[in-house]
């Protein structure tokens, strides 16, 4: 356990620019290791979550490399030939890793076991054992389908049509890239869009991947099998939500005026900012362009008075990671926020719900919790108590990271009982933190 107390700051002034996308982090080493030939990828996040992506397809027979700061080389084995893991695949906190690697492993002719760390080991595979089963693959998992788990993929795997029950990135994902080593055509219909960075990318890798999009919004993805994957270029952009962490800072703290350059703007990913803004945020965005295939901008946030909202659950996909930080922005506006639709958050690193509950609660906001989400009654600008003790944050790196934000803007300061999951995603975060707040 790291144990940090985070003080009350002065304004947040500068400009600071976030580190790469996990999400795309983790498809640009997984495709990169499926191509033929050496994919290069800069801006790379270097987090921990990532880094167990790069080791297990190092596992898998990969070449990946680290070339110099967010610099990487990957060189593939191509599709069909990844080699058989000898040792479990250690995937530490990352629930994106696992269970993508897993439809990886699933219609490949190998067996690999699946490890992680304590918070993953409670987190449900169910929701990808049950397509990846279709598909031919076999599990030896853990009660209640939870790590260690066992793969033994299918060969060959069969094509299926699947239609996601819950809203999850991460199972669209298993099911196309078990899809690519896949004899015929593998469909996943998404009844709500999530963040689409695998469809973007395994086109730009070459396969032959089709969306469709039907009259009442539902998207039909459509992968031929067995695919060819050429290697790319890639630059990752910055990763929205670790900015949110930096948005709500600036926006909470008086007199600051922040700069956050090449944050990722991808619809799919972009719900907080709409939130914020409809809260009264004044978060401009300045030089939009692309970025490695993704719309991206650099945002000028200014400290501003914001109001509570009924959050519209149809936003949840598009923001499903920044809740916690949205719970601190709440938490100091004026009047009530209402969130519902957010099941999903208690199967994250933490429950999200009930922790960021007990967190705030802690630090002397006034919160409410539901089956489905938070009622906060905030403060209306003035800052929190703060805590005591530590509030616990589960393994959980959004959680230490919000609080920390909750922190910079407390009378007493916030205590978060362990800073090392920060590392996860954001391994720069306090030396940020730290170089802005005075
Ligand atoms: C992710 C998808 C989301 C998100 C996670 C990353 C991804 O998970 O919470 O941090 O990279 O596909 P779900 O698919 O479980 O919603």
């Amino acid at each position: 356990m790291k144990p940090r107390r985070f003080m009350p700051s002065g304004p947040l002034r500068g400009t600071i620019r976030v580190p790469g996308d996990k999400s795309i982090s983790h498809r640009s080493i997984m495709l990169g290791a499926l191509a033929v030939g050496e994919t290069r990828v800069t801006g790379l996040l270097e987090g921990e979550d990532v880094l167990s992506t790069a080791a297990a397809m190092r596992a898998m027979g990969a070449r990946v490399e680290r070339l110099g700061e967010g610099e990487w080389s990957v060189h593939g084995v191509g599709v069909g030939a990844l080699l058989q893991p000898q040792d479990p695949l250690d995937m530490g906190n990352s629930g994106t890793s696992t269970r993508l690697l897993m439809g990886l492993v699933a219609s490949h002719p190998i067996t690999a076991t699946f490890i992680g760390d304590a918070s993953l080991s409670k987190r449900p595979m169910g929701r990808v054992i049950g397509p990846l089963s279709q598909m031919g693959a076999a599990f030896d998992a853990s009660e209640g389908g939870r790590l260690p788990l066992t793969v033994r993929g299918a060969q060959p795997a069969v094509p299926i049509a699947y239609r996601l029950p819950v809203a999850s990135a991460q199972v669209k994902s298993a099911v196309l890239l078990a899809g690519l080593n896949t004899p015929g055509i593998t469909t996943v219909i998404e009844p709500v869009p999530t963040r689409d960075h695998s469809e973007r990318m395994l086109r730009g890798f070459g396969a032959d991947l089709s969306v469709e999009v039907e009259a009442d919004g539902t998207r039909v993805i459509r992968l031929v099998g067995e695919a060819e994957l050429k290697p790319q270029t890639i630059e990752v952009p910055g990763d929205p939500s670790s900015a949110a962490f930096f948005i709500v800072a600036a926006l909470l703290v008086p007199g600051s005026e922040l700069t956050i350059l090449n944050v990722g703007l991808n619809p799919t990913r972009a719900g907080l900012i709409e939130v914020l803004r409809q809260m009264g945020g004044d978060i401009a965005e300045v030089n939009r362009r692309e970025v490695g295939g993704e719309p991206v901008a650099d945002l000028v946030v200014r400290h501003s008075a914001l109001k509570g909202i009924a959050i519209d659950p149809a936003v949840v996909p598009s923001m499903v990671d920044e809740f916690p930080a949205l719970f601190v922005a709440a938490a100091l506006a004026e009047g009530t926020t209402v969130t519902t639709g957010l099941e999903e958050l208690r199967v994250k690193e933490s429950d999200r719900i009930s922790v960021m509950a007990a967190a705030l609660t802690g630090a002397g906001a006034r919160v409410t919790e539901t089956e489905d989400g938070l009622i906060i009654e905030g403060t209306g600008g003035e800052v929190l108590r703060g805590t005591a003790g530590a509030i616990a944050t589960h393994l959980d790196h959004r959680i230490a990271m919000s609080m920390a934000v909750a922190g910079l803007a407390s009378r007493a300061g916030v205590e978060v009982d362990d800073t090392r999951p920060i590392a996860t995603s954001f391994p720069v975060f306090e030396a940020l933190l730290d170089g802005l707040a005075t």
